[in-house]
């Protein structure tokens, strides 16, 4: 598989961040932004979405995930996500338990990679084996 290229990885980083902007977190104030690419390149989009009932709350990878899923967008590449409570991030926001367990549902372990990134120029990029070791995931039940 062909690594990322740096120019792919600036524009997934650039569209996180953008996305922070759409964010509704009334109650913990943290914003996050994540650009999913799907294997063609096609970049699906996503903000947490946060609910006075707290459970409903969404968060942005999941947003990202279910909407290109909705659109019938099943074989990804790579996400990125950005997240903090200030304007400029100085920590990077790893995906929650739930929303690995539903990169695991689409998305090769192996292959899949998770970029965390601060800005355009302070990143770390995780495939999800990393984040996920011993995943439960479709090949299971096969
Ligand atoms: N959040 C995300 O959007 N993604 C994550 O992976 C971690 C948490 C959101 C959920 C909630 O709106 C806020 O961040 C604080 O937990």
């Amino acid at each position: 598989m062909e690594a990322l290229k740096q120019d792919v990885i600036e524009k997934l980083i650039e569209t996180a961040l953008a996305q922070r902007a759409f964010s509704y977190t009334p109650y913990s104030g943290f914003k996050v932004g994540a650009a999913l690419m799907a294997k063609d390149g096609t970049i699906y989009t996503g903000c947490n979405i946060e609910n006075a009932a707290y459970g409903p709350s969404n968060c942005a990878e999941r947003t990202a995930f279910f909407k290109a899923v909705s659109e019938g967008i099943r074989e990804f590449r790579a996400i990125c996500v950005v997240g903090g409570k200030g304007e400029s991030l100085t920590e990077y926001a790893a995906p929650c338990g739930v929303c690995r367990q539903v990169m695991m549902e689409f998305c090769c372990p192996e292959e899949f990679e998770i970029i965390l990134a601060k800005n355009k120029k302070e990143y770390d990029v995780y495939p999800l084996k990393e984040l996920l070791p011993l995943g439960f995931g479709p090949a299971n039940l096969a």
